[in-house]
């Protein structure tokens, strides 16, 4: 059995064929799909498309590049909606430092409030850090009862050892890519029960297939 344990098919890159894509996904060897939320915009479809589709479960939380669309009253929303039968986590929440959408200290806050949330709800993460794994580690170990999972696994081995007693290592397309070395290395180093399987569809098409659609 395959689980997607990330995806976002409610991008506009499946408007034309979602339904026909979902309901096919079984029969292609994938049993359950998590979609995954990175805008509130995103997340009210995510909990459209649970309900839709039996194989399609969802996590809620706002992406380090949205962090603005975070009003109060849209963090009322996800303090309920995460109570929603059929979402399984709070995602995806983290620092993005590479395209610096918003200033560090907002992003910083936004990741800690939704960290919080986790803890409160009792529900794992799907964490986004990218080139930011100095600071995305140390919000993380001021929440040491949550766990989840280490989206699109960006780091070195070392600290891949440090975050597995509570993260497992999301690892996707980007491995088959030419400039994979240091992924490589942490999939020959780590645990196989400590590594799960992601599309972050549409993104992260592997070769041959990089740059297209990915499904
Ligand atoms: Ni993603």
């Amino acid at each position: 059995m395959i689980i997607d344990t990330h995806a976002h098919y409610d991008d506009e890159a499946f408007d034309k064929d979602r339904e026909k894509l979902l309901d096919s996904m079984q029969n292609r060897g994938i049993e359950y799909i998590v979609n995954v939320g990175a805008s509130i915009a995103s997340c009210k479809t995510t909990v459209g498309l649970t309900r839709r589709f039996p194989n399609v479960y969802g996590a809620l939380g706002v992406h380090p590049d949205e962090v603005a669309s975070l009003t109060d009253e849209d963090f009322d929303w996800l303090k309920h909606a995460i109570y929603k039968p059929k979402i399984v986590a709070v995602g995806e929440i983290g620092l993005d430092y590479h395209w610096m959408t918003f200033p560090k200290e907002q992003q910083q806050e936004v990741f800690r409030k939704q960290m919080k949330l986790a803890q409160r709800v009792g529900k794992p993460v799907a964490i986004h850090s990218r080139e930011a794994m100095e600071d995305t580690l140390k919000i993380l170990k001021k929440f040491p009862d949550v766990k989840g999972i280490f989206h699109c696994y960006p780091g070195s081995v070392e600290t891949a050892k440090e975050v597995i007693d509570n993260y497992y290592l999301g690892i996707g397309g980007v491995l088959t890519f030419k400039n994979a070395k240091k992924l490589v290395e942490v999939v020959e180093n780590i645990p196989l029960d400590k590594l799960i399987i992601e599309t972050d569809c549409p993104y992260m098409a592997p070769t041959p297939y990089r740059g297209k659609r990915n499904e």
